[in-house]
C-alpha cells in the first residue's frame, strides 16, 4: 500500500462516486485506491496458517501460485495444542510476513465450530467446543495485530459445512447459536477486536448473513462492541444495496463497478440513505489509516527462523492417542521399517483459498533418517489416491517384507488429500480400505506398529485397540515431517489433546441425519448437544474423547479448589505433578455442570483451561480463572444471558473422560424479570417477589396450606380458569399491582 499523501481524508471528503467506490474490491484482492483524494488501495489476502499472496492470476480457491510463505500448522492441528500463548506467536510470525509482503489484512483466524467431522473445511477450524476456538482464535489474532497487520475473524457465522455453502440456511434455535456457535466469535471480538470481520456464504435462520442487519450490526457491534470493518466472504453478497445498511462494508472481490453503482442509484432515488456509505467508507478509511500507522518490516523473511517456530508449534499440535507398552519413544538405535506414501510426500495442509506456498517442505521421512540413519527403510505401502495407479497388492506386500525385517514399523496413513477440501464435504470417515489392509497386514508380522495419521478431519480407527501405538498428526504445515520425528524419538514430549471426539461410527455423530440438510436447509436439530456435550449425554462409548492426549511422561493431580473472585469469576486451583522420568506439558482442563437446572444442559462443558510445563518430580499449582459469563445460558424467555443460581460441581480433568478432582462452587444466580401476565403460569407467578406471596396465600386458604393441588395446577396460566385460584378480575388487579 502506498500513498503520496500524507494525510487519509474522511468520507465527507469524497464524492457519492468515491465513497461507493470504496465499499468495494478493484479486483481480487484489493480495494480500490481514490487518488485523487489520496486514498491507496489495501490488498486482503488469505489465510488462515499462512500468508497465500498471489502475485500472478488470481483466484480464491487455491488453484494458482502464491509468493513462497511459512505454512504453520493448520487451526486443526495448531488447536490441539490449546495453547493461547503459541498461537499468539505464530500469528505475530503471520503478522511479519503480512508487514512485508504489504499486506493490510490476512483473512483468518477461522473459529466456526465443528460441527460434523464431515465438514470439508475442518481442518481450518479449531475445535467443536467454541471455549477453545474463541481462545486460540484470540491468540492468533492478537499475534497478528501486535506487527499492525489485520486479521479477519471468519466466518460470520453458523458456517459448519461446504454442502451448497453460498446459499443453505444454518436454522440454529437461539440456544446453541449464542452458547455453542456465536461463543466462540463474542470472545475474540471482545478480547482481541480484529480488524475485520468476515462475514459467511451461508444463510441464518433464512437470512444472508451478508444482508443481516441483526447479525451484522445488533449483535457484532452493539452488543459486542465490535469497531472494525465487516468484510463480505468472496462473493458472498447477495443484494448490495441490502447488505450495505444491514452492516456489510466492504465487498470482496470486485464486482467490476456493479455493485457501487446499484449504491449510487439507490441513494439517488432516496432508497438508500447516504449516511450509510458514509459509514461503511469511513471504516474502510480507518482501516487504511491503521495501517499506514503501522511500522514497517524490512524484508526478506528470516524463512529459516519461521521455520523453526512452525516446527515447534507442529511439535505440540500432535497428539498421542496411545501408547501401549511404551512403544514411543523410539530409540535410533532401532531398526525401523517407515510404511506409508505420506512419509515421504507429506500432506501438510488442506485444499482450497488457504493453500499456501511453503518456503520449504519437511518430510517424516527425512527427519527419521536424520535420527535413525540411512538405513532407515521406506516402502509406500498403499496407492496416495485415485490418480496413483501402483498395484495396492504389490505395495502391500513390499511393505509388509520391509515391516518383517525390522524392529518396528511406523505406519503413515491418512486421508487422500482429494477427498478433503474447501468447497465440498466428506460423505463418510473411513480411512482408504488398501490402508486398513495394510494395517492388517503388517500386525501380523510384527506387533510393534506405531500408526501416524494424516488428516484434517477425524477418521475412524477400527485398530485403534490392536495397534499399540498412534499419534494424530493431523496436518502440520511445512515442519510437519520433523516435527514427525522429534515426537517418534522424543526430542519433543508430545502434549497435544483432541479438540473434538474421535467417533467410533460416523452414525454416533449428533449432526447425523441432520447434516448436511436438504432443499436449501440444514437444522441443527441436536440443539446445544454438540461434540462431546453429545457422547456425554447419550452415554456413548467413543474411540478418543475430547481433550485426550498421551505424553511420555505421566501427571498427578491433587485437590481442586474452587473460589468467587469479587466480579464473580470462579478460580479453580489444583496441584499437578510431573509423576514420570521426563519433562512434559500438560493441558489441565476444567468442566462445569449444574444438576436441576431450569434448562437442558449437557453433562460437563469446558469453562477453562491451562497449559503447564514441569520437570520430572515438579509440582504446580495450576490456576483456570472461569469467567462468570461463560457459566451463563441463553435465555429465550428474556432474549438474554442468565447465570442461574446454584451449587455447580466442577471437575479437573486431563480429558473430558478422564477427570481426576471434583469439586463445587455455589454461585448466586441472576434473577430473571419474566413478565408476567394472564398467560403466566401458576407456578410463575408464585416466583414472582411481589405477586408470588400473594397468591401463595389465596391458594393456602382455598385449599389448605402444604396442598398438593398445585403439583396438578402449577401449569396452568393464570387467567385460564376462572376462579381457580381467584376470580379472573382478582387475578388481573394483582398482577397489574405486582408490576406497578
Ligand atoms: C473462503 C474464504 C477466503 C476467501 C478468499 C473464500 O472462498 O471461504 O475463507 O478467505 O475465499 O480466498
Amino acid at each position: 500500500m502506498t500513498s503520496t499523501s500524507a494525510e487519509i481524508p474522511g468520507p465527507a471528503e469524497l464524492t457519492l462516486e468515491e465513497k461507493a467506490s470504496l465499499t468495494s474490491g478493484a479486483d481480487f484482492w484489493t480495494t480500490k485506491a481514490v487518488e485523487r483524494a489520496g486514498v491507496p488501495a489495501m490488498m486482503l489476502t488469505d489465510g488462515p496458517h499462512g500468508l497465500r499472496k498471489q502475485a500472478g492470476a488470481s483466484d480464491h480457491l487455491g488453484l494458482n501460485e502464491s509468493v513462497p510463505a511459512t505454512c504453520f500448522p493448520p487451526a486443526v492441528a495448531l488447536g490441539s495444542s490449546w495453547d493461547a500463548e503459541l498461537a499468539e506467536r505464530v500469528g505475530e510470525a503471520l503478522g511479519v510476513e503480512s508487514v512485508i509482503e504489504d499486506v493490510a489484512v490476512i483473512l483468518g483466524p477461522g473459529i466456526n465450530i465443528k460441527r460434523s467431522p464431515l465438514c470439508g473445511r475442518n481442518f481450518e477450524y479449531f475445535s467443536e467446543d467454541p471455549i477453545v476456538s474463541g481462545v486460540m482464535g484470540t491468540g492468533l489474532v492478537r499475534g497478528i495485530q501486535s506487527k499492525g497487520a489485520g486479521s479477519s475473524l471468519k466466518h460470520f457465522a453458523a458456517n459448519n459445512q461446504e454442502t451448497d455453502r453460498l446459499r443453505s440456511s444454518s436454522d440454529v434455535d437461539p440456544r446453541p447459536l449464542r452458547e455453542i456457535y456465536l461463543r466462540g466469535f463474542e470472545r475474540v471480538v471482545k478480547d482481541a477486536q480484529p480488524w475485520t470481520v468476515m462475514c459467511s456464504y451461508n444463510r441464518l435462520n433464512g437470512v444472508y448473513t451478508s444482508e443481516d442487519p441483526w447479525l451484522l450490526t445488533t449483535l457484532l457491534r452493539d452488543e459486542w462492541g465490535f469497531e472494525g470493518l465487516v468484510v463480505s466472504d468472496w462473493g458472498a453478497i447477495n443484494d448490495r444495496v441490502v447488505g450495505l445498511p444491514a452492516g456489510l462494508d466492504l465487498e470482496m472481490p470486485s464486482s467490476r463497478g456493479r455493485t457501487d453503482a446499484e449504491l449510487v442509484a439507490a441513494v439517488r432515488d432516496g432508497s438508500l440513505d447516504e449516511e450509510y456509505l458514509d459509514i461503511a467508507a469511513g471504516r474502510i478509511l480507518d482501516l487504511i489509516r491503521k495501517v499506514r500507522a503501522r511500522a514497517a518490516i524490512a524484508g526478506p523473511l528470516d524463512a529459516a527462523a519461521h521455520h523453526t517456530l512452525a516446527r515447534e508449534a507442529a511439535g505440540r499440535s500432535i497428539v498421542l492417542l496411545r501408547n501401549e507398552g511404551g512403544l514411543l519413544p523410539l530409540s535410533p538405535a532401532r531398526q525401523v521399517a517407515v510404511i506409508g506414501a505420506f512419509a515421504a510426500n507429506p500432506r501438510f495442509q488442506g485444499a482450497g483459498s488457504s493453500q499456501i506456498n511453503p518456503t520449504r517442505l519437511d518430510s517424516a521421512l527425512d527427519g527419521i533418517r536424520a535420527v535413525a540413519g540411512d538405513s532407515v527403510s521406506y516402502s509406500a505401502g498403499f496407492p496416495l489416491g485415485s490418480a496413483d495407479t501402483a498395484d495396492p497388492v504389490a505395495l502391500r506386500d513390499e511393505a509388509v517384507a520391509a515391516a518383517s525385517a525390522a524392529e518396528v514399523a511406523v505406519l503413515f496413513l491418512g486421508v487422500p488429500a482429494e477427498e478433503e477440501s474447501e468447497g465440498f464435504d466428506r460423505t463418510h470417515i473411513d480411512l482408504p480400505a488398501a490402508q486398513l489392509d495394510l494395517v492388517d497386514a503388517v500386525l501380523a508380522v510384527n506387533p510393534n506398529v506405531v500408526v501416524v495419521l494424516s488428516n484434517g478431519g477425524v477418521v475412524a480407527l477400527p485398530f485403534a485397540d490392536r495397534v499399540p501405538a498412534i499419534l494424530e498428526g493431523w496436518l502440520l504445515g511445512q515442519a510437519g515431517g520433523s516435527a514427525t520425528a522429534d515426537v517418534l524419538y522424543g526430542a519433543v514430549n508430545p502434549s497435544g489433546k483432541l479438540t473434538e471426539t474421535i467417533p467410533l461410527r460416523l452414525e454416533d455423530n449428533p449432526s447425523y441425519g441432520n447434516f448436511p440438510g436438504e432443499l436449501g436447509h440444514v437444522r441443527y436439530g441436536e440443539g446445544i448437544l454438540v461434540g462431546y456435550r453429545w457422547y456425554d449425554a447419550k452415554k456413548l462409548e467413543v474411540a478418543f474423547p475430547f481433550g485426550h492426549g498421551l505424553s511420555y511422561t505421566t501427571f498427578g493431580y491433587g485437590d481442586a479448589t474452587a473460589s468467587l473472585t469479587a466480579s464473580g469469576d470462579v478460580v479453580v486451583t489444583v496441584p499437578v505433578t510431573n509423576t514420570g522420568s521426563v519433562a512434559g506439558r500438560e493441558v489441565v482442563q476444567v468442566y462445569t455442570s449444574l444438576a436441576d437446572s431450569v434448562v437442558q444442559r449437557a453433562p460437563r462443558e469446558l469453562k477453562g483451561f491451562a497449559v503447564v510445563a514441569l520437570e520430572p518430580d515438579e509440582t504446580t499449582t495450576v490456576e483456570v480463572t472461569l469467567r462468570r459469563s461463560e457459566l451463563a445460558y441463553w435465555d429465550v424467555r428474556v432474549d438474554g444471558w442468565v447465570v442461574e443460581g446454584g451449587e455447580y460441581v466442577v471437575e479437573v480433568g486431563a480429558s473430558s473422560r478422564d477427570l481426576r478432582s471434583r469439586t463445587s462452587v455455589l454461585i448466586e444466580g441472576e434473577s430473571v424479570e419474566l413478565p408476567l401476565s394472564l398467560a403466566s403460569s401458576i407456578d410463575e407467578v408464585l416466583e414472582h417477589p411481589k405477586a408470588g406471596p400473594a397468591l401463595r396465600a389465596v391458594i393456602d386458604a382455598q385449599f389448605g396450606a402444604g396442598s398438593d393441588i398445585i403439583k396438578i395446577l402449577g401449569n396452568f396460566p393464570v387467567g385460564r380458569l376462572d376462579g381457580i385460584p381467584m376470580p379472573r378480575e382478582d387475578m388481573e388487579k394483582l398482577i397489574a399491582e405486582a408490576l406497578a
